[in-house]
């Protein structure tokens, strides 16, 4: 892979910051090497900086090469540091689909790179023609995101390797997984190696119920994971979260259990949802939320506001005007929702 079609040359060739730890491979049993404080263990010693044990448990379930695998602190780290290793400031742009996950455009911004949203079809598909057509030759990433937030759909996997290969020597595409657990498509984690530009994004914040903990994953080519590894802070991923989702990956049957109780509620919520007066559609959803078109958006949000429910008002997001987006809760939750609106008057 030509990495510098890809990185800023600034970032291939820094040498990154190393650690007390990288210089000794082997099992030690007294460390004077990192003026940590000897008492109060295990929280006096610095994290493993490569998260060795947690990325090899990560590679046995996803079946990846731990080579393959970046870990952040959310996926949020992972997006900023694309942006950081791959676009000059005031020169190099981004592209996303829009709507989507608004956290790319402000990783952009922060950075002083120029963000382009392209928008989706009328039925939130991709379009095609229209992405690649808004590449120019500063285009440096292409952000797209399978199950969509806010539109809650997949695109279809043959339009995401159409656009993945045609931005092969020109990008890296960043396809951001994060609801893939919800979806009926696998992703694309089995199919990594046949695309060099791929870079794919998932959480432990939704379907591993780990939004508290922070914990986000990056799955490339190893010389894409070898830079993010290189400009990240060396210890991103404190101690507790590491030893905490070890301990919740030799459970996964929570997070299946979780995931099929989650897509029961979807449906049972979705259908009594679109048997509301108010209610004028709910878009199919692939993902743990849902997007329902009502009439009278924001009075129907602060009465639920009024009512101690919140959900997400998306009504001035592009396509999704009188939009609200729903996160599907525990039965309980969604009952209190429907109750909520059953009280609704207009
Ligand atoms: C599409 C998408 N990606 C990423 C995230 C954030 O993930 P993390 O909690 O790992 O930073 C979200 C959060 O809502 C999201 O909707």
């Amino acid at each position: 892979m030509n990495l510098d079609l890809y990185f800023r040359p600034s970032v291939l060739s820094l040498t990154p910051y190393s650690s007390a730890r990288d210089d000794f491979q082997g099992e030690a049993s007294v460390f004077l090497d990192a003026n940590e404080n000897p008492y109060n263990s295990p929280y006096n010693r610095y994290p493993d900086p490569h998260h060795r044990k947690l990325r090899k448990r990560i590679a046995e379930l996803k079946n990846v090469p731990p080579e393959s695998i970046f870990l952040g602190n959310g996926s949020d780290e992972a997006i900023d540091l694309l942006i950081r290793a791959t676009c000059e400031p005031g020169v190099h742009s981004v592209l996303a689909i829009d709507p989507t996950y608004g956290m790319y455009a402000v990783a952009a911004a922060v950075n002083n790179v120029r963000y382009t949203g392209v928008l989706l079809k009328e039925d939130f598909s991709l379009d095609r023609e229209k992405l690649l057509g808004a590449v120019t030759s500063q285009t440096r990433l292409l952000f797209l995101c399978s199950p969509n937030n806010p539109t809650a759909n997949s695109f279809d996997p043959a339009d995401i390797a159409y656009l993945v290969r045609n931005f092969q020597g020109q990008g890296l595409v960043v396809l951001d997984e994060a609801y893939i657990d919800f979806s009926r498509y696998p992703g694309f984690l089995g199919r990594l190696q046949d695309f060099e530009n791929l870079v794919i994004l998932q959480t432990f914040s939704k379907a591993w119920g780990l939004a508290g903990v922070r914990l986000g994953m990056a799955f490339a080519n190893p010389d894409i994971i070898k830079i993010l590894y290189k400009i990240k802070y060396p210890y991103n991923i404190n101690v507790l979260t590491q030893e905490l989702v070890i301990d919740f990956l030799s459970k996964p049957y929570l997070k299946d259990q979780w995931v099929e109780m989650i897509l029961s509620e979807r449906t049972i919520l979705a259908q009594r949802l679109a048997g509301l007066p108010f209610v004028k559609m709910v878009y199919p959803s692939d993902a743990n939320f849902l997007l329902v078109q009502v009439d009278e958006t924001e009075k129907i949000y602060n009465w639920l506001c009024g009512q101690s429910v919140i959900v997400r008002n998306r009504s001035n997001v592009n396509l999704c005007s009188g939009c609200l987006r729903i996160t599907v809760g525990t039965p309980e939750e969604n009952q209190k929702l429907l109750d909520a609106l059953s009280y609704y008057k207009k």
